[in-house]
């Protein structure tokens, strides 16, 4: 067994104690039911280490849809069963009574059932448009009225794959947008399996063009074959890098950092001072970083603008503080540092670590930018 299923395995054990036995059922129901859940787990044996990272065995539709639900459920009843356990402490600790394990047991079971498959439907629908007018410090007046797409943490796999991938491409064309940014986490899978499901992106259509950087994921798999087949598809991959974008008279510069994984592994790392090298005084900056963390250092280099996902807005209530901390502070939405503006996505898709959310849309994001 791999180390890193421990976890999940003790999770397990843990649900069915609380959770399965003391629902009143025969025993082969639950011993199912246990088994189930169990199930879960044979997904991370799906994962295969690689000398570049990490392959996936491709599964169909269907089952990857199972172990997402399975998994998701898992997640969900475990914070469900832990509120439980601890109303079941204090109750034995404060009255006489005995609990009501059985009722127990039934409303978290149903109320995670619910919240399992709403959280699944949530996370693989469609995304809808969020807009947003900003207001852009020294923007010319040509840029006024600019409309920018966001598509970012797409995380193209077996559930978003070549028709999700398409009706996205679809609703952000149908847009009619200027200029398209991609700030990382496009795939999960190598160029070979998921190739085809990130295609359509090569369809997408902006005056000004599409623009990427990197995210944490695009090092878990076949980076150089990936940094290739993005460029293929039509993605300008900004890599400590800038480029100016002129309309008439005005102008405005477009900036990318490659993400801070990188630089662990062994690839080229972020650097600020290089991805603003040469830029041209007195033109706003828009800056992409797939990870939000590095906002407020980045605020100290005159930047406008800054746009980056990474933290799909927590996925459920109960992760969003822990999300936010891991992300100093930033989970999504808008925030002012300084003189810049940072807006955090809480992404375009869902990512089959943990296909679920709950009260978090993702979203195709478009801005308007206004002359301030
Ligand atoms: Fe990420």
């Amino acid at each position: 067994m791999r180390a890193f299923m421990l976890i999940p395995l003790a999770v397990c054990i843990y649900e069915i104690a609380s959770l399965i036995l003391p629902l009143k059922l025969p025993l082969w129901p639950r011993l199912l039911a246990g088994l189930l859940l169990l199930s879960g787990l044979a997904k991370s044996l799906l994962y295969k280490p690689t000398p570049e990272g990490f392959e996936i065995y491709e599964l169909p539709y269907g089952v990857a849809l199972w172990f997402a639900v399975v998994f998701n459920f898992v997640v969900v009843s475990f914070f469900l069963l832990l509120a439980k356990d601890a109303i079941w402490i204090l109750w034995k600790i404060f009255t006489r009574e005995s609990f009501p394990d059985y009722y127990a047991a039934l409303f978290v079971f149903s109320l995670s059932l619910c919240a399992t498959l709403y959280g699944t439907y949530e996370a693989l629908k469609l995304p809808p448009v969020a807009r947003h007018e900003v207001a852009i410090k020294g923007l010319g007046k040509d840029f006024d009225g600019m409309k920018i797409a966001m598509l970012v943490d797409i995380h193209t796999d077996e559930l978003t794959n070549h028709n999700a991938v398409k009706k996205i491409v679809d609703r952000t064309n149908a847009l009619n947008p200027d200029l398209i940014l991609m700030p990382g986490d496009f795939v999960d899978g190598t160029v070979k399996a998921r190739s085809h499901d990130l295609e359509p992106i090569r369809d997408l259509k902006a005056k000004h063009g599409v623009f990427g950087v990197t995210g944490n994921h695009e090092y878990y798999f076949d980076f150089n074959g990936w940094m290739k087949e993005l460029e293929e598809f039509g993605v300008k991959l900004l890599n400590n890098e800038n480029v100016v974008i002129s309309s008439g008279d005005s102008r405005l510069t477009l900036a990318g950092l490659p993400d801070r994984t990188g630089g662990m592994m062994g690839k080229t790392a972020h650097n600020i001072d290089e991805a603003l090298k040469d830029i041209p005084d007195d033109v706003p900056v828009i800056l992409m970083d797939h990870q939000p963390g590095a906002a407020r250092e980045n605020a100290k280099h005159n930047i406008a603008l800054q746009v980056s996902g990474h933290t799909h807005g927590g996925q459920i209530p109960i992760m969003y503080s822990l999300v936010k901390k891991i992300n100093n502070g930033f989970v999504r939405g808008w925030y002012d540092i300084e003189e810049m503006k940072l807006y955090v996505s809480p992404g375009t898709s869902q990512w089959n670590g943990f296909a679920c959310r709950l009260f978090d849309p993702s979203e195709i994001t478009l801005f308007t930018l206004r002359c301030d």
